[in-house]
């Protein structure tokens, strides 16, 4: 029975991966900073938990002592430029050299959509330039992309498949619930980056490319690949905004007004919701990002090469937005936000 570490395994896609390695037949092991974080997911027939700081090399170079394959999940949202340097470029070179020292055989590594390893320098936020500096490391820390060239270089042993997705929708997502539970409690909704566009992925179709991604790492020689996992439609972020109200009975399934804000008020908005406490909702950072459509660019394979079709924002997000928690009020906004 092949073994995979899941970092990040606890969160949001990392639990649906957790879920379908252990269907698929794999025996699983997830480091966390707490334990009680796993608690989504211990329950798992032949998954164990560890509690272990995944920044300190040893003790990740440790957890993968007999591992097969590694999906790196771990990501933040928020955060200072180090943060995101830390958790998205130190942390995947890390894991790069701890599965050189362990002969681990493949690396699934969760990217995001609109970043490059190429030209991270170009990306609009922190948040995707230390992504693309992310997938980077690991390219050049396994070796590739020119493993087999005439360098004369030690082959790559370890392969490494990066997946982008675009922003990931699903019963517990951060993004139309958080939209719903908004406008439950706002009569209107200012919106900033109202015309930016995205193409929403269902997390199940995310996990399910991330699990086909390891099976193929164990058929054929080492190798690389990079896809872009985005659903079947390209939605501006206002009409996203609509249909979340709409599809959970908001002012009786009519929604809100939506109104799209000039670029500088909406960093004023994005300065105030980082001031209230817990996660922001929105953060200058997250603007920075959307100053880039967030659609695939066709020049890279998708679900289809997978063997895969992703599946509909439409047909999906009603079975979970229409659960009623009209009572919630800013509590649910602030649930959903977390
Ligand atoms: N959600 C989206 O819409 C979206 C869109 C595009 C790309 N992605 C990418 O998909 C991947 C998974 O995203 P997700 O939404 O599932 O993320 P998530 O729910 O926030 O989970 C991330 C996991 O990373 C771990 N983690 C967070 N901060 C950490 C830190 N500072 N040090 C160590 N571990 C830390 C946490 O595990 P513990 O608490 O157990 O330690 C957490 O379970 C990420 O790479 C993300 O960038 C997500």
């Amino acid at each position: 029975m092949k073994h995979i570490l899941v970092l990040g395994g606890t969160g949001f896609v990392g639990a649906h991966v957790c879920e379908k390695l252990v269907r698929a037949g794999f025996r699983v092991s997830v480091p966390t900073r707490r334990a009680v974080n796993a608690r989504n997911i211990q329950h798992l027939p032949g998954l164990t938990v560890l509690e272990c700081n995944v920044h300190d090399e040893t003790a990740l170079t440790q957890a993968m002592a007999d591992v097969d394959g590694v999906v790196n999940l771990v990501a933040i949202l928020h955060g200072t430029p180090e943060s995101f340097d830390r958790v998205h470029r130190l942390l995947p070179d890390k894991i790069a050299r701890a599965c050189k020292a362990q002969g681990v055989r493949h690396v699934v590594h969760v990217s995001a959509l609109g970043t490059d390893w190429r030209t991270p320098q170009s990306c609009p936020s922190h948040y995707l330039r230390s992504k693309g500096q992310g997938e980077a490391a690991l390219m050049q820390r396994l070796g590739w992309p020119f493993a087999w060239d005439d360098s004369g270089r030690e082959p790559a042993r370890t392969g490494l498949t990066v997946l982008r997705p675009s922003v990931i929708f699903g019963a517990r997502d951060k993004f139309l619930n958080v939209f719903a539970a908004l406008q439950k409690v706002f009569p209107v909704m200012p919106l900033a980056g109202a015309q930016a566009k995205f193409q929403p992925v269902w997390v199940e179709d995310v996990a399910g490319a991330v699990v086909r991604s390891v099976e193929r790492g164990f058929s054929g020689p080492p190798s690389w690949d990079v896809y872009e996992l985005v659903g079947s439609r390209v939605y501006a972020l206002r009409e996203l905004v609509q249909l979340a109200a709409k599809l959970s009975g908001v002012g009786q399934g009519r929604g809100r007004p939506v109104i799209g804000l000039p670029r500088w008020m909406g960093q004023v908005q994005a300065v105030i919701l980082g001031l209230m406490p817990g996660e922001p909702v929105m953060s200058l950072d997250n603007l920075d990002s959307m100053r880039v459509d967030n659609v695939a660019s066709g020049h890279l394979p998708g679900f289809e090469a997978l063997g895969m079709s992703p599946s509909a924002l439409a047909a999906i997000a009603p079975t979970y937005l229409l659960s009623d928690r009209s009572g919630e009020g800013l509590l649910g906004v602030r649930r959903h936000a977390h």
